[in-house]
């Protein structure tokens, strides 16, 4: 597994606006859901308290459902106090899920193939429908468009246990198949999101844009304004997620914004819009990115090279999940609601980006790219 494939995963580890004319997602989802409120689920949700898990339950909330959560209770317990909390660590027990009934498990937390295999086989007859989260790293190197019927990343020692930029993506493949095993494909949903973006994101590399051109000044942009990005904003997977459960949608879907509906020119306009900053882009060429390296190391998140081994990556077929109801809300109203949120956040989180191109790397970029180009 070479560089690349290190480098990928850990860019994708470790996410147009799709709106019919007229269409607001946000609002009519919600106009849609109240109009026919499903029964109240008991939903458990395997973590719950990171990034994606606070929006799924909020949602879920939201919609009148009963949710508990189990988790080691070490990252942001105080988020939830008032839901019950069965506390246990996946890797050494699961004694507080034994004797439990839920109509479904969302599972967040499940990286490790043996742990996802003695959680699904718990809670196999505890309930009616598991829900697990993956990702689009579980794709080898494929051809365009990468579907959900697309090859798989294998690994040789399906033992290993450490989650690495190589080890992620075919132990994520791992788990679905070991699900898939113990509950069955005809009560097993497997959702596979790109980039996952917006507020509460904990590895900036959307929100590395939008931050940046708040900066103002001269900002390298890569490639071109054409060249096509996938994103999923939390909210919608989060959306998507409680739809399925309601509606016992099962089977394997890619999360993603619709292939070429979204574009670097598409995510510059955002973050102008929702920063009116008085910034200035510099489209710096492929090729000098290439010679340059300039994307080692996670200096231009959510691009994809077009000539890399990993371009497919930026056309992941999304159709499926749209026709099951996935909605994807405008990609400015993701960009106005991460600045938001990012306006909240203390110094300390917000002093340096864990994303994107330092300062004095970018500044030494242009400086050789204005020398290169005089
Ligand atoms: N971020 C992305 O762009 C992206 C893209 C594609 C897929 N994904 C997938 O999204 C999921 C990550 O989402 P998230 O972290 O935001 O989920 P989350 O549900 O918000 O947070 C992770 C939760 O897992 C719990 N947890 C961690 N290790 C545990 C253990 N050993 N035993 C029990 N609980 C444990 C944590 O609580 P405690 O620490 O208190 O235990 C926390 O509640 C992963 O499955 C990842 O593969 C993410």
């Amino acid at each position: 597994m070479n560089n690349d494939r290190r480098r990928f995963l850990k860019t994708s580890l470790l996410g147009g606006a799709v709106v019919a004319a007229g269409c607001t997602p946000g609002a009519d989802r919600q106009q849609e859901v109240d109009s026919e409120p499903s029964a109240p689920l008991k939903i458990l949700i395997l973590g719950g308290t990171g990034f994606i898990g606070p929006h799924m339950v909020r949602e879920a909330l939201r919609r009148g459902h009963e949710v508990s959560l189990f988790n080691r209770g070490r990252t942001n317990n105080e988020l939830f106090p008032d839901l019950e909390l069965l506390v246990g660590d996946r890797n050494s027990g699961l004694q507080a899920l034994e004797g439990g009934k839920w109509d479904a498990v969302v599972d967040n937390s499940g990286y490790v193939p043996r742990q996802v295999e003695d959680s699904a086989r718990l809670l196999a007859s505890a309930v009616s429908h598991y829900l697990y989260i993956s990702t689009i790293s579980v794709y080898a190197v494929s051809p365009v468009p990468i579907t959900e019927e697309s090859p798989l990343a294998t690994m040789e020692d399906e033992t290993v246990e450490e989650v690495t930029g190589e080890s992620y993506g075919p132990m994520k493949a791992l788990c679905e198949q070991r699900v898939m095993a113990q509950v069955g494909a005809d009560r097993t949903t497997v959702l596979r999101p790109t980039y996952i973006c917006g507020p509460g994101d904990r590895t900036d590399r959307y929100t590395y844009w939008p931050v940046r051109t708040m900066r103002g000044g001269e900002m390298l942009w890569p490639g071109t304004p054409e060249d096509d990005i996938q994103m999923i904003d939390v909210r919608d997977l989060a959306n998507f997620t409680v739809d399925c459960l309601e509606t016992k949608i099962f089977g394997t879907f890619n999360t993603v914004t619709p292939m070429r509906s979204f574009k670097m020119g598409d995510l510059l306009e955002d973050s102008l819009a929702v920063t009116d900053a008085d910034m200035t882009p510099v489209w710096v060429d492929k090729d000098f990115i290439s010679e340059n390296e300039v994307a080692e190391g996670g200096g231009l998140p959510i691009w994809e090279h077009p000539d890399g081994e990993f371009a497919a990556l930026s056309y992941v077929d999304g159709s499926r999940a749209a026709a099951a109801g996935l909605k994807n809300r405008p990609t400015r109203e993701t960009a106005r609601d991460t600045i938001s949120w990012w306006k909240t956040l203390p110094a300390d989180r917000t002093d340096k980006l864990r994303a994107g191109l330092g300062a004095d790397k970018e500044a030494d970029l242009l400086r050789r790219w204005h020398q290169q180009n005089a």
